[in-house]
């Protein structure tokens, strides 16, 4: 088994392969979200339409998030993608972790070998129907890995939402560029 500063090493050379937005010193916690978040209104499934480069999903095709409301409040994530064909899935759950009504959850994932993973969920535009504009950063020992994910309840993006979805994207402070489509097609 992998010892954690190993396997943060490991992390540290893929994420910087993958060209991710790694940098020196903590994730921030003031960033902009969603203020009047509704959790009943955002979960349910969503389609991975776009994401800035990340090692989860090397390999993988068709990403897609399954969030369901747990009785204790949290929130149990299901991210599933194809590999080869088969559907792999990693299960976790995300908790609300800013200020009362603020859209920004930490969700956390146990993944068997490695352990322990953790990484914020702020949701910076959300019209609970169609879109969700996410970002999400990790840390790894004195860096943070920054991810950006566009999220959609169909598989293809509304035209009439890029304006908005761009928006949130300059708001998040992550390039536009850096994202990727993830042809949903599986
Ligand atoms: C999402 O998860 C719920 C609860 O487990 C399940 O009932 C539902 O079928 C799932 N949706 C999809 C599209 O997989
Ligand atoms: C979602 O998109 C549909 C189709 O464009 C639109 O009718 C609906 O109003 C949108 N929902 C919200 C909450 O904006």
């Amino acid at each position: 088994m992998l010892s954690g500063s190993l396997f943060s090493l490991c992390l540290l050379a893929l994420v910087a392969h993958s060209h991710a937005g790694l940098s020196w010193g903590k994730c921030p916690s003031a960033k902009d979200a969603v203020k009047t978040f509704e959790p009943t209104k955002y979960v349910g499934f969503w389609y991975q339409l776009e994401a800035t480069s990340q090692v989860w999903q090397f390999g993988g095709k068709c990403p897609t998030a399954n969030y369901t409301l747990e009785d204790t409040g949290r929130v149990h994530v299901k991210n599933s993608m194809k590999v080869f064909g088969k559907e792999v899935a990693q299960e976790g759950y995300a908790e609300l972790v800013g200020e009362p009504g603020e859209a920004k959850l930490n969700v956390v994932f146990e993944v068997p070998l490695f352990g322990h993973r953790e990484a914020s969920y702020f949701v910076v535009d959300t019209d609970y129907e169609n879109f969700s504009v996410v970002y999400s950063c990790s840390s790894i020992g004195p860096m943070k890995a920054e991810f950006g994910y566009i999220l959609g309840r169909k598989p293809t993006l509304d035209e009439s939402l890029k304006e908005k979805v761009d928006a949130a994207v300059a708001r998040s402070g992550l390039r536009r560029g850096a994202f990727q489509k993830n042809a949903q097609k599986c």
